[in-house]
């Protein structure tokens, strides 16, 4: 029966595809979003609550007696959102504060890996300058040095030479900069990188198609690192035995670690992980969809999503998840500037004729207008039957968009297309 009532909490072009999936349930009558955005104010209700603020949050999920709440942001995780509903009894798809850990604190994550034989990087932990300092002069360059604490995506440092070691390390360890603190420095390791997602309850994992993003703001992978330019499924590089050992070795490992600790998973289990030339091996986990991932990869879904949460929510095991057969590729729009400083507010036309799934990120609507409110401004994202076909479908139908202050990639998949 449609006669569910859902409350997402977060606002960026992620919300927008668990919103776009949600609706597509057939258990689903309503959507509100906190604090959603001008995309998903068209599908579904804005609710002005900012999402961290868990007790307005948890306020309004009473109020209108909503029967699930999906959590799209770790800060809201961090936050201490899903200790808070359940300690009220209502169901919540998301993990707990202490949980949250596998994302927030790298040294927790890697000492589990370490601890239940987790593929990753080799390491170690430091607090204090000098050692940490004649470790690095140990070890082969360039060095990853990686502070242990949320620093908003910018906590690692490749250092190429021991003189910008030496400074990331000053930076993290004797300024403080971003809060006292300790730092992992870790092998380097390469390969492609790819988002492996799954869903995940306690020791049983679900896994989701694969997707690689674009971290850089410029073809060819070029300039600043940004949240996401890009990103697509069916990654050609990746074998179906690849992924067969990176859910085993890695997700499943991961959920039944988090289980004999005493911090059973209950959401979205994020591998960022890299195809080395000794295995794959994870670069860091996430604790919450991707982004920009979550934007190709829940089109895909063909199941109802509102059983999947409610099931992660309430403990009753994960139904099985059928996917569509096809790939798809999605293209991120982004204010001139981004991620350094850009200007809010430019009109944005042409939305209404684009012939494809369009997830709003940043955006807002002033007096019928949409403008731009955010440095990554929105997402088309298009099916095909191959890369090239979702490639092609995906650039024809952003040029429909027009706005004076949008640049974009224009070689999403490029390691896929050579490959194809
Ligand atoms: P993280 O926040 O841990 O995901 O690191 C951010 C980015 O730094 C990753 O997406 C990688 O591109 C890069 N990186 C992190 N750790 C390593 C590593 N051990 N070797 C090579 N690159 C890394
Ligand atoms: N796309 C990387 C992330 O969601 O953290």
């Amino acid at each position: 029966m449609k006669d569910k009532k859902v409350l997402v909490v977060g606002g960026g072009g992620r919300c927008h595809a668990i919103v776009d999936a949600l609706l597509r349930s057939p258990q689903v009558a309503e959507v509100f979003c906190a604090p959603g955005n001008a995309g998903i104010g068209e599908v579904a209700t804005n609710v002005p609550i900012k999402d961290t603020d868990v007790p307005a949050l948890l306020a309004f999920a009473k109020e209108r007696a909503v029967d699930l709440t999906v959590v799209g942001p770790e800060a809201a995780l961090a936050a201490g959102i899903v200790d808070a509903f359940r300690a009220e009894e209502l169901p919540i798809f998301g993990h707990t504060r202490a949980a949250t850990q596998i994302e927030s604190s790298k040294g927790f994550a890697k000492e589990l890996m370490q601890k239940y034989g987790i593929p990753t990087a080799a390491y170690r932990t430091f607090t204090d300058f000098k050692a940490a300092r004649a470790y690095v002069a140990s070890r082969p360059f360039p060095a990853v040095l990686k502070y242990d604490g949320l620093a908003a995506g910018k906590g690692v440092v490749i250092a190429a030479t021991m003189e910008e070691a030496d400074a990331a390390l000053r930076e993290m360890l004797l300024d403080e900069k971003f809060g006292a603190g300790s730092v992992v420095i870790e092998d380097y390791l390469t390969g492609p990188e790819f988002s492996f997602m799954c869903f995940i309850c306690g020791n049983q994992v679900v896994p989701m198609p694969l997707s690689q993003d674009h971290k850089r703001a410029f073809d060819g992978d070029r300039g600043p690192n940004t949240g996401g330019m890009g990103a697509y499924t069916g990654l050609p590089f990746i074998t179906e035995e690849d992924e067969a050992f990176a859910c085993r070795e890695i997700l499943c490992k991961a959920a039944a670690g988090m289980c004999s600790e005493g911090l059973p998973l209950s959401g979205v289990l994020y591998g960022g992980l890299m195809k080395t030339p000794q295995g794959i091996k994870v670069i860091e986990f996430n604790a919450r969809f991707g982004d920009p991932e979550t934007e190709v990869v829940l089109p895909l879904m063909e199941s109802d999503i509102y059983a999947v949460f409610e099931a992660v929510a309430k403990g009753t095991g994960i139904p099985q998840i059928s996917w569509k057969k096809c790939v798809t590729l999605g293209v991120v729009l982004a204010s001139k500037g981004y991620p350094g400083g850009y200007a809010k507010g430019i009109e944005i036309q042409g939305t209404d004729t684009v012939e494809a799934k369009l997830f709003h990120m940043g955006t807002a609507r002033r007096e019928g207008k949409l403008l731009t409110a955010g440095g990554r401004v929105m997402m088309v994202v298009a099916e095909g039957a191959t890369i090239a076909q979702a490639r092609e479908k995906a650039y024809s139908e952003l040029r429909k968009i027009r706005c004076e202050n949008l640049f974009w990639r224009n070689d999403i998949a490029h390691c896929a297309l050579n490959n194809e």
